[in-house]
């Protein structure tokens, strides 16, 4: 494919269609029942309207800042995906590398198909990344995980999911076993080891325990989590506003809802934690319209799927680079910095 024809992540998606196997479309389209919460992710956004303000000058735009006080190039980072190399050979690599050209912050999966330490050694010195945890029932092999993600100054953060204590019901993916006749999804059978009897204050002190970084929460889905979460800082610095893509409990709300139930209900949040948010995004518009709100940055996880598929690392520098381009996202950051 010639990456350049294909204008949107719309396309890249469709593109990436074409040349991945089945298996690896249906686990990355997938999301539980009738993914309502899959679609509602995106048509949130569309449902916002932008309020554009006049006579602002828009030559200097820059859209570098910083997450948690590491410079990052864009306010747009990769969220956590398992099984990268089902899409493309480079897998996890490949998404570091394209998000070098943007220094864009990438958060390497626990069910990463290339190891942290094989991601990191990949990337340029300047690159940071965020490596995700789902606590396993065999502590000890978390333990281990997390005690070699320490040693990589270039991983910043541990992410620890929390909206996934099992697998979502993902039809796609358990129809293209049955057909197969293979011994399960790849989703249940990524969903094995994970314990789902977590809860606050057991799985935090743990969780402290056995890390010297800091800790995000993701998965939060309403304001009363979000409040609860920030009594964990400053051990907790950033929560991750996120219905898992629409992947675990169908009908879960979208996050900009999240993001307005805080604004609305414990504003005070935003001072305690950094809120990201992922989830649907699609344009740099819904970019803007997150940052807005009040979120401090903002994730994709299938885009960059579909586009390393596409085309490798230089399809997923294309689908950064498409939100990046857009002039009304620099506009709008213009208007949210005064
Ligand atoms: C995910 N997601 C995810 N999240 C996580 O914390 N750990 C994981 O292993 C995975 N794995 C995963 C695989 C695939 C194929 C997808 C599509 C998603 C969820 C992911 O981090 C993110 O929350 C959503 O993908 C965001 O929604 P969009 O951008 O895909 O609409």
């Amino acid at each position: 494919t010639d990456l350049n024809t294909l204008l949107n992540l719309e396309e890249i998606e469709e593109a990436a269609t074409k040349v991945i196997s089945k298996k690896a479309w249906a686990y990355y389209y997938s999301a539980s029942d009738d993914k309502i919460s899959k679609l509602q992710n995106t048509q949130a956004y569309r449902s916002i309207m932008l309020r554009p303000r006049i006579f602002v000058d828009c030559r200097a735009c820059d859209l570098e800042m910083t997450i948690l006080g590491h410079r990052v190039g864009l306010p747009l980072f990769v969220s956590p995906t398992a099984m990268a190399r089902l899409g493309h050979s480079t897998g996890e690599a490949g998404i570091a590398q394209g998000c070098r050209p943007f220094n864009a912050l990438q958060i390497i999966a626990n069910n990463s198909s290339v190891s942290p330490e094989d991601v990191v050694a990949g990337a340029t010195p300047g690159q940071i990344f965020g490596w995700q945890l789902y606590v396993q029932l065999n502590r000890k092999s978390s333990e281990d995980m997390l005690a070699r993600v320490d040693r990589l100054d270039q991983i910043k953060f541990i992410v620890l999911t929390l909206d996934a204590p099992v697998s979502g019901k993902r039809e796609d993916d358990e129809r293209i076993n049955i057909q197969a006749s293979s011994t399960g999804s790849v989703s249940a059978q990524l969903f094995a080891g994970t314990d789902p009897s977590l809860t606050w204050a057991d799985t935090l002190k743990w969780l402290s325990k056995h890390t010297k970084k800091p800790v995000v929460l993701k998965g939060i889905q309403t304001h009363e989590d979000a409040l609860l979460a920030t009594q964990y800082a400053p051990f907790v610095k950033a929560i991750v506003l996120s219905n898992h893509g629409g992947r675990s409990l169908d009908t879960a709300p979208p996050a900009v809802h999240t993001l307005l139930e805080i604004q609305a209900y414990c504003p005070d949040v935003f001072k305690r934690v950094e809120v990201w948010v992922d989830g649907g995004i699609r344009r740099g518009t819904d970019v803007i319209k997150a940052l807005c709100l009040g979120a401090r940055c903002v994730g994709i996880g299938r885009a960059a799927l579909w586009g390393l598929a596409a085309g490798g690392a230089e399809g997923v520098e294309r689908t950064l680079k498409s939100k990046s381009d857009l002039k009304v996202c620099d506009l709008a950051l213009i208007i949210i910095s005064q």
